[in-house]
């Protein structure tokens, strides 16, 4: 429970005055329980999008949107990028503190020993087409694993749930890999049990039955980073979906695919896709100034994606690790005089020196430059989001797990009904 200020929040309508608590955490802005509200006034809050309210209480990501702060259990998103791991990163959102040796060994075996999928699930693969987004793929697939993996459905059950959260986070990668390989027409390549995570990542998206594959350490490193960058982000869109989904009883694997389906969407997830694909239509410097007038102009819906945020403020601390990484994978692959790099870079110094975007407080986000990246590594455009999914899975059944250890009751929001009052039904022939 969060902890009681002791001070209490009046709210005053109609003429009677009432008093709700006031909580705080151990950081970031107090809250005030409202849950009584319409018992007590006979009215609801009304905030679409959410801006203003609190859904529940975790102890898993914080942000400070004003300061640009992102911590994973405490830990500065920085630090971890530079000093641990993805799969280390995992059990600390998973279980709260940073494994000891022996925890990690263990950990990793037990993910390790989980990447290979049911052979029958092959057969899904097979009745998409081979153009279809290999999102629609990956939301199928993870949706499918309630129909494969009976003995870990039952959200009851702390063992079922603790194993559901295991074969979640080591199938993942190899279920986007396989979506991957399916649009290009290539073989599956089974994982590897000698690899790192993301070795075997990159080992079943690139190698190939006609040749020997050697996974790159360099690419290794920043798919490892790349995971761990975009792993959790407190009660964004595609988490709260998790959590609502959850909330009503629903198996982790149904879930799990609700948050890969609202990841999608090109205003959240989908929006390093959408940025790359920008940046390719923006084209070369000189017509970043005609990009920047449409995004400005309220009746062109053009927006610069990979720019804002819901609630940073300030500079998305992962988006300024992902631009160094930017500069060294290209570099370290010696892919110089990047166009798309260089036009990323200017549309951000003039973005930043433009008024507007600081008035509004528009900074690029983690969406900005990862595509770079991704793009340099050999993925197409269509495997970025994806690959966020892959990444955030271990914050989606980490907050799912931490909501399903607390006694919750289904979300259901209520609404600000404005359509017509009750009428009578007219005969078609009275209309
Ligand atoms: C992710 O929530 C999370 O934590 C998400 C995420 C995670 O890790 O889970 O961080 C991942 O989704 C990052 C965001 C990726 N999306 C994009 O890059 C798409 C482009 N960005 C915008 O669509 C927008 O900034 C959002 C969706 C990210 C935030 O939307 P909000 O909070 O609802 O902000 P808003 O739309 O109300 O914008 C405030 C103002 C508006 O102008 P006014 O109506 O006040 O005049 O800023 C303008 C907007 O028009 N604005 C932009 C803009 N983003 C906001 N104008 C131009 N270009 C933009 N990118």
């Amino acid at each position: 429970m969060p902890k009681d200020t002791g001070k209490t929040a009046t709210f005053t309508i109609d003429g009677a005055t009432h008093e709700f608590p006031v909580y705080s955490g151990t950081l970031g802005p107090d809250v005030v329980d409202i849950g009584k509200l319409y018992a007590k006034a006979d009215v609801f809050t009304f905030d679409p999008g959410y801006t203003s309210t609190g859904s529940c209480e975790s102890k898993i990501t914080f942000i400070d949107g004003e300061k640009g702060e992102l911590l994973y259990r405490g830990y500065p998103i920085e630090q971890l990028a530079e000093k641990s791991h993805y799969l280390e990163v995992c059990y600390l959102l998973l279980y709260g503190e940073l494994p000891t040796k022996a925890q990690m060994d263990d950990f990793e075996t037990r993910v390790t020993k989980h990447t290979m999928l049911h052979e029958q699930m092959r057969n899904f693969y097979s009745g998409f087409r081979r153009d279809a987004h290999p999102m629609a793929v990956v939301c199928g697939v993870v949706g499918a694993m309630s129909a494969f993996y009976h003995d870990s459905t039952d959200i009851n059950d702390p063992w079922q749930r603790e194993v559901a959260t295991i074969r979640l986070i080591a199938k993942l990668p190899t279920i986007v890999a396989w979506a991957f390989k399916y649009a290009a027409g290539q073989p599956f390549v089974y994982p590897r049990n000698d690899l790192t995570y993301a070795e075997n990542f990159l080992h079943m998206c690139f190698s190939v039955p006609a040749e020997t594959y050697e996974v790159n350490p360099i690419l290794a490193k920043a798919m490892d980073r790349i995971f761990t960058l975009h792993a959790d982000h407190e009660q964004n869109a595609s988490t709260s979906t998790v959590r609502l989904a959850g909330s009503s009883g629903a198996n982790p694997f149904a879930c799990i695919a609700a948050g890969v389906a609202c990841l999608w969407g090109p205003a959240h997830g989908g929006a390093n896709q959408a940025c790359l694909e920008m940046l390719r239509e923006i084209g070369t410097v000189d017509q970043i100034p005609t990009y920047i007038k449409k995004a400005k102009d309220k009746d062109d819906p053009f927006r610069l994606m990979g720019f804002g945020h819901r609630v940073y403020k300030n500079f998305d601390p992962r988006a300024k690790v992902m631009k160094e990484s930017a500069d060294e994978v290209l570099g370290l692959l010696g892919i110089e005089n990047n166009e798309t790099l260089a036009v990323a870079k200017e549309l951000e110094r003039i973005a930043l020196e433009d008024e507007y975007f600081v008035e509004k407080k528009l900074y690029p986000n983690v969406d900005f430059y990862s595509g770079i990246i991704l793009e340099a590594m050999g993925f197409p455009t269509s495997m970025f989001t994806p690959i966020f999914a892959l990444s955030r899975t271990v914050g989606w059944i980490s907050q799912w797990k931490e909501m399903m250890e607390e006694s919750g009751r289904i979300g259901r929001p209520r609404q600000l009904y404005t359509g017509p009052t009750q009428r009578d039904y007219a005969d078609v022939d009275a209309r």
